[in-house]
């Protein structure tokens, strides 16, 4: 089945077509190295042509997503991004698109743009829920690596999908229907970053730049807050991690990175004191989302036993919290399958959307071009 997936609910106008087919049953790869026997039958992704223009750059200046001017370049760059992506290739039997949860400027573009070529091509669409993309993206294969992806899940299964604009945990018992084990009360984990990342002065998105400044950090060297972690639920809450670290870098001084590991140190009253470096503080602060985000999806695993764990979202692209949460479900939920996608899948892009259709399309769950909306409040969950 050739799917065009069509996906521009934040600030990526990204356009993919695959082929994807169900994996004959001999052909199907044996369960990776640890955990259960593979069931079910996976899929055989082939990504024919993917194309993503990102508005980063223009974003960059004002510290964050415009929601205007991202509709604006979704609208300037959707057409010839299609162009692109469908030079000499067959026309596809379904269209994907994300209609929801995201901008309502970004989605508007995507989901009009996939209804006008629902209604020229008689093809039709499925309606994507941006979440379900982020599952779906760990089913990806690296093009670049060649490794095998796991293109079948076993349920249920439980994800962590963290990103700019989401924080959640999700439950699956069955394909596609989720429900919402957890989430965050206030900003999202990615939110939290980019907002502390732009009191460091860095660029939007700031996720990236802090946890490169981690690496050579002390994660001990602040104690930061960690919201909500004794709460009776799976819940989180990041904005009083922010404001402490806006406090913190309003009562202290940062000294310079650190370039190499030996430590500068500063003599206050005779006392030898480490001065906190901005590594220190990064690390601290990155520290500190993980700790929420591992602790709380740990303690759902524990409760819901799934046979797969996912995490996903941009987010997901941190290596301590990957190497984290990887190491914590090997040490207390060792049979599950853990999963999480290749770093260029963990971003917002279409190869997830048209990878999450697959299901949907056959079973036939299309809209018809007539009754598609873009819905920026739709939750995955019922
Ligand atoms: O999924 P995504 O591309 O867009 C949304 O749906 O929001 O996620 C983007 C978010 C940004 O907040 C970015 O700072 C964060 O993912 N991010 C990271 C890292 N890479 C991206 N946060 C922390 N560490 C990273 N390495
Ligand atoms: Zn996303």
């Amino acid at each position: 089945m050739i799917i065009l997936g069509i996906e521009s609910s934040c600030d990526d106008t990204s356009v993919a077509l695959l082929d994807i087919t169900d994996t004959p049953a001999h052909l199907n790869p044996p369960f990776p190295t640890r955990g259960r026997n593979r069931q079910g039958r996976g899929e055989t992704i082939k990504i024919l042509a993917e194309k993503t223009a990102s508005q980063i750059e223009v974003h960059k200046k004002y510290g964050g997503v415009v929601p205007e001017i991202a509709g604006r370049l979704h609208a300037e760059k959707i057409l010839p991004v299609i162009e692109e992506v469908m030079k000499d290739q067959p026309k596809p039997d379904v269209i994907a698109v994300t209609s929801g949860p995201g901008l309502i400027t970004g989605l508007l573009v995507g989901v009009e743009t996939a209804k006008t070529l629902s209604y020229l091509w008689n093809v039709p669409i499925v309606g994507v829920n941006h979440i379900e993309g982020h599952v779906y993206s760990v089913k990806i294969q690296d093009t670049i690596s060649k490794k095998n992806p796991i293109s079948n899940f076993q349920f249920p299964i439980l994800a962590l999908i963290t990103s700019g604009g989401h924080s959640e945990i999700i439950l699956s018992t069955e394909e596609g229907k989720y429900e919402k084990i957890g989430g965050t009360k206030d900003d999202a984990a990615g939110e939290c970053f980019d907002k502390v990342a732009k009191l460091l002065g860095f660029d939007y998105p700031g996720g990236p730049k802090i946890s490169q400044f981690a690496e050579t950090g002390n994660p001990n060297a602040i104690k930061f807050p960690r919201p909500m972690i004794d709460s009776d639920n799976f819940d989180f809450s990041f904005s009083g991690l922010k404001t402490s670290a806006l406090y913190w870098l309003r009562d202290h001084k940062l000294s310079a990175m650190r370039i190499n590991p030996i430590r500068l140190v500063a003599g206050i009253f005779g006392v030898q004191k480490e001065e906190t470096t901005i590594n220190d503080f990064c690390a601290s602060f990155e520290q500190a989302i993980v700790d929420l985000l591992v602790f709380k999806t740990l303690k759902a695993v524990k409760k819901y036993q799934p046979k797969t764990i996912i995490l996903g979202g941009g987010v997901s692209a941190n290596k301590k919290l990957r190497e984290t949460l990887e190491k914590e479900i090997k040490l207390q939920s060792p049979n599950s399958l853990f999963l999480i996608p290749y770093s260029l899948y963990s971003m917002d892009n279409a190869t997830m959307i048209a990878v999450a259709a697959y299901h949907h399309a056959k079973n036939k769950d299309f809209t018809k071009w007539q009754d598609l909306k873009a819905n920026p409040n739709w939750k995955i969950y019922h």
